[in-house]
């Protein structure tokens, strides 16, 4: 797929934007979905920001309001039709507001032209695949006066160089592919994110050198099915090694899919200093039939393999899953063959979804008895068994110290920091806000529902190998 580098590309859009009467001032932007929409939503305010746009922390304050949707389920998108339908009302008031729709939902066939449509007070809708264009695209709704909407079916090439502005200053994503070639039946992914694509090496090791001088401590590399990158084999293996080298203190990678869980890879876990003893490997189900009818190419005996042979080569590692509950035709002895397998894991968490009929899937075909009440006990059942689990496997690190990249006040209050050990598990411990940003030493001395509490011992040492 072409390269487009945005270096020396479209400076008078922005310019154009800067000068354009009647602009928004500022901009807020309201995420949804997954992580991939997070570092999405850093490249559209990088863009907002050339031309001139500043944040504002308070949604109902900014003059142009950009939801960023996840199409993954049901429910997310209720909630982005739910929370757009109130800003009728803010915009009665404020006619200038400008808002604007984005992300999976719009990527939908038909979806934008329907939204715009249902909800007249939307001046902006458009697609994954045109958000590099989004300051052309606002120009040309304000100069125009008039609701643009814009949704290309296949992206243009990937896209490079483009204006960002991160989160944060010392954990950061960075995305190494696009989209899925998987067609898992009942995931609406490859429909709304394309086909894969992959950056090339040398592109995703200068972001990340880039952010490495700039500070930072976590780099999380990003793909629907990060571990195909490359077209698989061992390429993704390649790109970790050299990513390795860097001087990074912590690399994590998701969303694997088992099918593309190679030996080389598993191996990463035990030779490279850098990457973290954590994997997001999600089995969606622990029955061979649902799997076969889930597409997703593997056996709960071929999953049990990988488990045992990472855990081989990385004793510490943290295994965390996603798992759906009641795809059609499930029975209640299939789905417990899912809480069996989460038991033999032996999970540090798993994400629990009931299943959600997504159009144009093939699973969104097929007949479906179980009635959501009853999805909804065995649901019910499988998060009781994780918890214990997660309990228990919190339990067994008491005593232990462990090194925290703090990230910020805890959910308990000030006072508290919260930051993740290697694994992946947060810890909230007495602290104070020049610890933001570091790696420090904490010894665990209790557990919350699903965290660990702890006490500062010290700075940590640079370098540590990170199990
Ligand atoms: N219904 C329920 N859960 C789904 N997921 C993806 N598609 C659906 C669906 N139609 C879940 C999968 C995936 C996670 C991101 O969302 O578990 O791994
Ligand atoms: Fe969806 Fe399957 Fe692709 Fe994951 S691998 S994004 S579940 S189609």
């Amino acid at each position: 797929m072409e390269r487009i580098s945005h270096r020396d590309r479209d400076e008078n859009i922005y310019e154009a934007l800067c000068n354009e009467p009647g602009r928004p001032k500022t901009y807020h932007i309201v995420t949804m979905g997954c992580q991939m929409n997070v570092r999405d939503s850093e490249t559209m305010a990088g863009t907002l920001e050339k031309a001139g746009m500043v944040y504002e922390g308070e949604r109902n304050k900014a003059d142009l309001i950009l939801y960023n949707t996840c199409a993954v389920r049901e429910n997310a998108e209720n909630k982005a039709l739910g929370n757009v339908i109130w800003l009728k009302e803010l915009k009665a008031v404020r006619p200038e507001l400008f808002i604007a729709v984005t992300g999976c939902m719009m990527q939908e066939e038909g979806m934008a032209e329907r939204v715009l449509k249902s909800y007249p007070f939307i001046d902006l809708a458009f697609g994954t695949h045109n958000q590099q264009e989004l300051p052309g695209l606002l120009l040309r709704a304000i100069r125009g006066r008039r609701r643009v909407v814009e949704v290309w079916n296949e992206p243009d090439g990937i896209h490079e160089d483009m204006p960002v502005k991160r989160n944060s200053t010392f954990q950061h994503f960075v995305t190494v592919m696009y989209g899925c070639n998987n067609f898992c039946s009942y995931c609406v992914v490859p429909y709304v994110r394309g086909r894969e694509r992959s950056r090339s090496q040398e592109d995703v090791l200068d972001e990340m050198k880039r952010l490495v001088d700039s500070g930072a401590k976590e780099i999380t590399l990003l793909g629907q099915n990060v571990n195909s990158y490359g077209g698989g084999g061992d390429a993704f293996a390649n790109l970790l090694r050299k990513a390795d080298g860097l001087g990074v203190e912590r690399i994590r990678f998701m969303t694997s899919h088992p099918k593309d869980m190679s030996d080389e890879l598993i191996a990463c876990f035990g030779e490279l200093t850098h990457l973290c003893p954590q994997l997001h490997l999600p089995v969606q189900a622990g029955c061979d039939r649902v799997l076969s009818e889930m597409n997703r190419r593997y056996t709960k005996e071929k999953y049990m393999g990988l488990v045992e042979k990472l855990r081989t080569v990385c004793p510490d590692i943290g295994l965390t899953t996603d798992i759906i509950v009641g795809f059609p035709s499930e029975t209640y002895e299939e789905f417990r063959e899912t809480v069996e397998l989460m038991k033999a894991v032996r999970y540090d968490a798993a994400f629990t979804f009931v299943y959600s009929p997504r159009p144009g899937t093939r699973a969104a075909g097929m007949p479906d008895p179980v009635s959501a009440q009853e999805k909804s006990r065995w649901i019910q059942e499988l998060i009781a068994v994780q918890q214990e689990i997660t309990q228990d496997i919190c339990r067994q690190r008491i005593g232990e110290v462990d090194q925290v990249l703090v990230e910020g006040e805890s959910a308990r209050g000030s006072g508290y920091m919260g930051g993740k050990t290697p694994r992946g598990h947060m810890v909230n411990f007495p602290g104070n806000g020049d610890m933001i940003g570091r790696i420090v030493k904490v010894r665990i001395v209790d557990t919350g529902k699903n965290t660990l509490r702890g006490e500062y011992v010290g700075p940590a040492d640079r370098a540590e190998r990170n199990i």
